[in-house]
Formats: C-alpha cells, structure tokens, sequence
C-alpha cells in the first residue's frame, strides 16, 4: 500500500518554476522538441512545458522494460516518434531513472538521427551506483531505492493520478 508522500505537491511545483527557468536559460534563442517517453512522464512534461517561454514542440515514444515493481532488463520500442529529429534540439521527458536502461538505449536510438542536440530532463534519479554515469540535464529530485507511485508513475497501472510522489510499501 501507499506508505508515506515522499515529495509534495508543493514542493514539486516549486522544483518545476525552478526547472523551468534553467531550462529557458539554456536553449534561449533555440526551439525545443520535447519527446516524452509514455506514459510515466506525462505528467511531469505537461506541467512544465506550461511553464516554459522558449517555443516548443511535443512528440511521444513508448517504450517497455518493467513488470511490477522490478525492471525486466529488456528494452522494447513499442511506439516511434512521428518527427523528424535531424537538426532539432530534442530535450527528452523521463519520470524516474532507475538502472538507467531506457535512458541509455534512448540515447543511443535517438543519437543516430543526427539531433542537433540530444538532452535528458527527469523528475526523479534513484541514488544507485548503476545510473551513477548517467549525465541527466535537468533533474527533479534525487531518491532513494524504494519504489515510487505518483504524479505519473505507476504500480501496473495503477496510482498515476496521485498529484504527490508517495513510497510504495509492499509488506503493508
Ligand atoms: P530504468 O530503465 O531502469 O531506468 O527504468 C525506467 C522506467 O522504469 C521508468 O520510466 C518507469 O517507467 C519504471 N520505474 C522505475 N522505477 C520506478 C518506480 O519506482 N516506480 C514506478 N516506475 C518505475
């Protein structure tokens, strides 16, 4: 069951207006496409993205590596982009990295489409030594190990809809 809220709703907007602003700052005078990887981040993308004053463009991709409350180790594309990323400063949208996996293969998808630039935005990093090496460009928070639910993530599809980050207890 939900044990305790990990990060508020409060706290939370407030990272946002700050993320926001780092994030005008570094593409000013640029265009962004914002690539948001389905269907954990869309929370966190759309909330920011309302924030932002530089232009920008949304486009999705879906990929699949967790069952439960443990990563499968596979990476699977399960829906493409529809855009042309050649040339384009593409800033993906990620909720949590955990092993990093996803992020990884994502890179190295995305980096053969000749992106002008290819960054990482991230509401949450899970302090671990796998995803240690894992340059994450704007980053909400930093974590613990336990599983999360809310604000876009998910139990089996459950829990998303929760406006607060809450820890996952799974011996209550
Ligand atoms: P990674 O590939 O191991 O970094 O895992 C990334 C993906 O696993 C995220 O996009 C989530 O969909 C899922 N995931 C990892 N940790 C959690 C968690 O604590 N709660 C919900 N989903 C998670």
């Amino acid at each position: 069951m939900i044990d305790r809220t990990l990060i508020s709703e409060e706290r939370i907007a407030a990272r946002l207006d700050e993320l926001a602003r780092e994030i005008d700052t570094a593409y000013a005078g640029r265009e962004i496409l914002a690539v948001g990887v389905l269907k954990g981040s869309v929370f966190f993308l759309t909330d920011l993205l309302k924030r932002l004053s530089t232009p920008v463009a949304v486009d999705f991709l879906q990929v699949r590596s967790y069952a439960g409350t443990s990563s499968t180790g596979n990476f699977e594309l399960v829906r493409d982009l529809s855009s042309d990323i050649a040339g384009r400063d593409v800033l993906i949208f990620e909720d949590v990295v955990d092993t990093g996996l996803t992020l990884r293969k994502l890179l190295g998808l995305l980096g053969t489409r000749q992106p002008r630039s290819l960054k990482i935005a991230a509401l949450l990093k899970k302090d671990l030594p796998e995803n240690a090496d894992l340059p994450v460009d704007f980053l909400g928070f930093t974590i613990g190990p336990e599983f999360v639910v809310g604000y876009g993530l998910d139990l089996d599809e459950k829990y998303r809809n929760l406006p607060f980050v809450a820890i996952w207890d799974p011996t209550r």
